[in-house]
């Protein structure tokens, strides 16, 4: 069978026929062909973007990796600069503000209770509980604040006692809050 060309549209029957069915060799559609097209350049500029740029302008794991870095690294800075203005007296101080002591004494109220008891005595209803008294004068880590502050932050250097470093659960704000509510309930 021959090529036979019908002249009204242009269409074109192609050579072949199998099992009685012909084929027409029509051009595709230009929506097909600006598609394909579209998909070619957006392949070159992706490529181009993600794997042969030097400068990272599209979001990569390894940025997002950086900046979880660098943010990281500011608040331990800032953490720092915060221990580091800490003194015994400003704790003294945060001891006497009524707001430092209120939220010091939720907080106390809900992580330390366990242990130290609700009014810091470490008895609940006359049962000893693991922790030592808060509110009795002695300090078996010293009696400073820093030194209380420190061993909230950093817990007890033998950890089967179970005071654990707070420093994972606390803010350093919030620790400091809760030294100021423990040296507010102080006997003098
Ligand atoms: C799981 C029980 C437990 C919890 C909860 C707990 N502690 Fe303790 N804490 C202890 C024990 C036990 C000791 C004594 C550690 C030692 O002897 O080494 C202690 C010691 C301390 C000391 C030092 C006391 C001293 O005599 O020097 C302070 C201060 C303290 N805890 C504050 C806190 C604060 C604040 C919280 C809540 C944020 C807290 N603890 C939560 C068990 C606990």
């Amino acid at each position: 069978m021959s090529k036979k060309s019908d002249s009204s549209d242009g269409i074109i029957l192609r050579d072949h026929v199998y099992d009685g069915i012909e084929e027409y060799d029509q051009k595709l559609p230009n929506w097909w062909l600006f598609t394909l097209y579209i998909t070619i350049v957006w392949f070159i500029f992706a490529w181009v973007a993600y794997y042969q740029m030097p400068l990272d302008m599209l979001s990569k794991p390894e940025k997002i990796d950086q900046q979880i870095a660098a943010i990281e690294a500011k608040k331990q800075a800032e953490l720092e600069e915060m221990m580091a203005s800490l003194t015994d007296e400003s704790l003294v101080e945060m001891s006497q503000d009524e707001s430092h002591i209120a939220a010091g004494e939720a907080l106390f109220q809900t992580k330390c209770i366990a242990c130290h008891g609700t009014d810091l005595s470490a008895t609940m209803n006359g049962i000893a509980l693991p922790g030592v008294p808060l509110n009795d004068a002695e300090w078996k880590y010293g009696a400073k604040p820093l030194e209380i502050m420190n061993i909230v932050t950093n817990g007890s250097p033998d950890i089967t006692k179970g005071m654990i470093a707070w420093n994972t659960q606390l803010s350093p704000s919030e620790i400091a809050q809760v030294v100021s509510y423990i040296l507010s309930k102080q006997p003098n």
